[in-house]
């Protein structure tokens, strides 16, 4: 669950600063990136340079002298997950009332990707009705807490606040990032298929890919296992398995080796290809009356018709209204699927927008606002839980 995944590692001063490094290194091996950003506390404890050689990575350690002129907001926005360990009774306190006044506190303050908390501090700190406080807030907050658990303190003490064990904080993480997926997985279809006439030139159409790829990385946000086929070379989130194909062949062919719980086929696949593909450029003095065409194989069919079926997501591009989209989903037999018309301002091929209509599998239909693809990739992945989870 941690491969590909972006862990931002948030340091604060205790002695248990030095678990962070070995905990960095279980996440660097568990196939996670891992950046990290220390406060300046913490560096009284362990120094940024063990971190970079551990992750690869220049821990961030001042808000001002950095090469970012924003690292708390940068950072914030790349993570998938925040872990601050060990978390001081300070930290707490501040992320308790909001406030941002250091490093880590304003990069907690500045994230929306979950945050795992694992305190550390004396006996006697952990158990002020103070830090009790702030820590209920915590919770209340959405955040998750690990530890802290009871062993050796500094200075030779005893008592709880121990930092959990990395180990802890891995197996924790995890759980966090799987969140209700379950362990499933998911294939998504993407972009627009070329089907070649030549070497040089194809039979395609105007799909970019933006909407299947915003599909598949929300899918990752959501903690399911994905895979992406698609023709599209737009970035993707590092934790997607990505299959590049470029006809509908290929695509066929990749989508039936991926197991999928879920399928979301996104992909506008060419129906008719050149029943003959030369293997040298066409010459425009040798002449080309006509291409022949011939049909190509249908993907979604492929998997709507698989002994164990998964949860299937059709697409429909039309240029008209949404009756010929129902007709769609029920000859389809899909559980799901998303109308939109190609000619409506907003909703075309190659925007960051898209207007969609949900169609359910008994015909009823859904419609939403004008959206951007990321918002319509949040809207179908409730729809897709919320039905899962009925069917449970
Ligand atoms: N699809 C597919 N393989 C194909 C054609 C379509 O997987 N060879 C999938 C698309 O990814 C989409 C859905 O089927 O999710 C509907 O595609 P669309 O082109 O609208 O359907 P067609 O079968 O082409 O229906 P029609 O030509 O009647 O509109």
């Amino acid at each position: 669950m941690l491969h590909g995944r972006r862990i931002l590692l948030c340091v604060t001063g205790g002695v248990a600063a030095y678990k962070s490094a070995y905990l960095a290194r279980r996440l660097v091996e568990s196939g996670a990136s891992v950046r990290v950003a220390m406060s300046e506390s913490a560096l009284e404890f362990i120094g940024a340079q063990t971190f970079a050689a551990i992750t690869g990575n220049h821990p961030v350690t001042s808000l001002f002298a950095d090469e970012s002129v924003s690292p708390h907001t940068e950072m914030a926005r790349w993570a998938d997950l925040v872990i601050v360990a060990p978390a001081t009774a300070a930290t707490i306190g501040r992320m308790a009332e909001g406030i941002s006044s250091d490093l880590i506190s304003a990069t907690i303050l500045a994230a929306t990707a979950p945050i795992l908390v694992a305190p550390a501090m004396h006996t006697e700190m952990w158990e002020n009705r103070s830090t009790q406080r702030n820590i209920d807030q915590l919770r209340s907050d959405g955040h998750h807490l690990v530890g802290p658990n009871e062993g050796s303190l500094a200075g030779g003490d005893v008592g709880v606040g121990r930092v959990a064990e990395p180990e802890e904080i891995l197996e924790a993480a995890s759980s966090i990032l799987e969140g209700d997926a379950g362990g499933r997985a998911v294939l998504v279809t993407a972009g627009g298929t070329r089907e070649p006439i030549d070497p040089v030139r194809y039979v395609g159409n105007r799909s970019s890919g933006k909407m299947g790829h915003a599909i598949a990385d929300e899918a990752v946000i959501r903690g399911y296992s994905v895979t992406l086929v698609t023709t599209s070379s737009l970035p993707v989130h590092p934790a997607i398995k990505v299959v590049s194909v470029e006809t509908a062949q290929e695509m066929f062919t990749v989508v039936s080796d991926v197991k999928a719980d879920v399928a979301v086929m996104a992909a506008a696949v060419a129906d008719f290809r050149p029943a003959k593909s030369h293997e040298t450029k066409l010459a425009r003095s040798d002449g080309l009356k006509s291409i022949q065409l011939e049909a190509t194989p249908d993907v979604l069919a492929s998997v709507v018709a698989r002994s164990e079926r998964p949860y299937v997501v059709g697409f429909a591009a039309e240029t008209g209204g949404v009756e010929r989209a129902i007709e769609k989903a029920e000859r389809k037999r899909v559980d799901l699927l998303v109308y939109n018309d190609v000619s409506e301002p907003g909703s075309g091929f190659n925007t960051d927008t898209n207007r969609v209509v949900f169609i359910g599998q008994d015909g009823t239909t859904e419609s939403l606002p004008l959206l951007s693809k990321a918002e319509v990739a949040e809207k179908i992945w409730d729809r897709i839980a919320s039905e899962l989870n009925e069917r449970e």
